[in-house]
């Protein structure tokens, strides 16, 4: 299991220190929540912070944009050092074309499902995808309740990805605490977002025991991913 913890519930005082804090505890994914207060009703930040802390990280940057079109900004994200970028299925009117772009210039392409829209909005992209990102929450913001659902919709995506070709990462993003992680990793997780159960509750490399101590439940097919990209 691979836990990527939410800056979007981190010190935003202090991100420079937080990713250091990060890394020290182990921890080797983060997850940044672009916002842009028109796909949901709440503001972050963009490339300009996203380039200054790839300075100082050796982290995984794993970019989720909550953002309307953003094919518009795959350059800057990609210029700014992001590893991935995930976007929302509602949000990019050329899926296909944008995973492949997003995959051209180098980075791992994901797409991302509000609680609203079925899995098989992906089922005609599933050979582009590196990771399909299930929100549990409705996106906007961080310390929401995990939706119960999310659980039928990961085990219906991890069905879908057995199709040839299926080799994309299953990321559950919101709500997720060490509480729900052992039915998420049943399910067929392998990606855990977790920004408020996470941050809120340091020491880090306590609270990332914590969670991994929860995924640590065996699964029918643990052996099949064993979490990370397989190419
Ligand atoms: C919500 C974001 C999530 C959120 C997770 O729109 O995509 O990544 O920050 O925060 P928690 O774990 O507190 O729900
Ligand atoms: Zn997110």
């Amino acid at each position: 299991m691979i836990l990527a913890p939410s800056i979007l519930s981190a010190d935003f005082g202090n991100l420079e220190r937080e990713l250091h804090a990060l890394e020290e505890a182990g921890l080797t994914w983060v997850h940044f929540d672009v916002m842009d207060g028109c796909f949901v009703p709440n503001i972050t930040f963009g490339p300009p912070v996203i380039k200054r802390l790839r300075k100082s990280s050796g982290l995984f940057f794993d970019v989720h944009l909550m953002i309307a079109a953003p094919e518009r900004f795959l350059e800057a994200f990609a210029e700014a050092g992001a590893d991935m970028l995930v976007v929302h299925v509602e949000a990019a009117g050329h899926l296909d074309r944008t995973l492949r772009e997003i995959k051209s210039m180098g980075m791992k392409a994901g797409a991302a499902l509000n609680p609203s829209t079925p899995v098989y909005a992906l089922e005609n992209v599933i050979p582009l995808l590196d990771l399909a990102l299930i929100m549990s929450v409705n996106p906007g913001f961080g310390g929401q309740s995990f939706i119960p659902g999310s659980l039928g919709k990961v085990r219906a995506l991890r069905a879908m990805l057995r199709e040839p070709g299926g080799q994309a990462l299953i990321e559950v993003d919101g709500g997720v605490d060490p509480e729900n992680t052992p039915d998420l990793i049943n399910a067929g997780a392998e990606v855990l977002v977790s920004g408020s159960a996470f941050f809120n509750r340091p020491p880090y490399g306590r609270r990332l025991q914590d969670f991994m101590k929860a995924a640590s439940a065996p699964r029918p097919d643990a052996q099949r991913y064993p979490g990370g990209f397989q190419n």
